[in-house]
């Protein structure tokens, strides 16, 4: 079974945690086990209150269904389905500050209201 090295540094706290963790696990999982209390809510790679931002290292992360390809390709990463693919460093981010980045592009490039539906009215 391969394993690699993942350092995690938490924005919210400044603490750094590093874990030998196998290649074929989720890394948040892997983190909770050895009690390290970083961000989540979902699990399931929908909300991005887990982002990280991969500073060192490949993270494969094929079921982060609610980070955009563009954010992965910048580096961000949603840690509760990441697995390490290499050594790698990763931070924490302000779950903010990933949903500004990815909505924020959509609704900006939007050329009408994001509101997808007429606005009915009792006239
Ligand atoms: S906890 Fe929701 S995407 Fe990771």
């Amino acid at each position: 079974m391969t394993s690699h090295q993942v350092e995690v540094r938490d924005r919210r706290t400044g603490e750094v945690f590093v874990l030998t963790v196998p290649e074929h696990r989720p890394l948040l999982e892997c983190f909770e086990e050895h009690g390290i209390d970083l961000p989540f809510a979902c699990r399931q790679g929908a909300c991005t209150t887990c982002a990280v931002r991969v500073l060192a290292g490949e993270l494969e992360q094929r079921d982060a269904m609610g980070l955009s390809p563009a954010l992965q390709q910048e580096g961000y990463a949603l840690f509760c389905v990441a697995r390490a693919r290499s050594a790698a460093i990763v931070e924490t981010q302000d779950e903010d500050e990933v949903y500004r980045l990815q909505f924020g592009r959509a609704f900006a490039q939007a050329r009408r209201p994001w509101w997808p539906f007429p606005r009915w009215t009792a006239d």
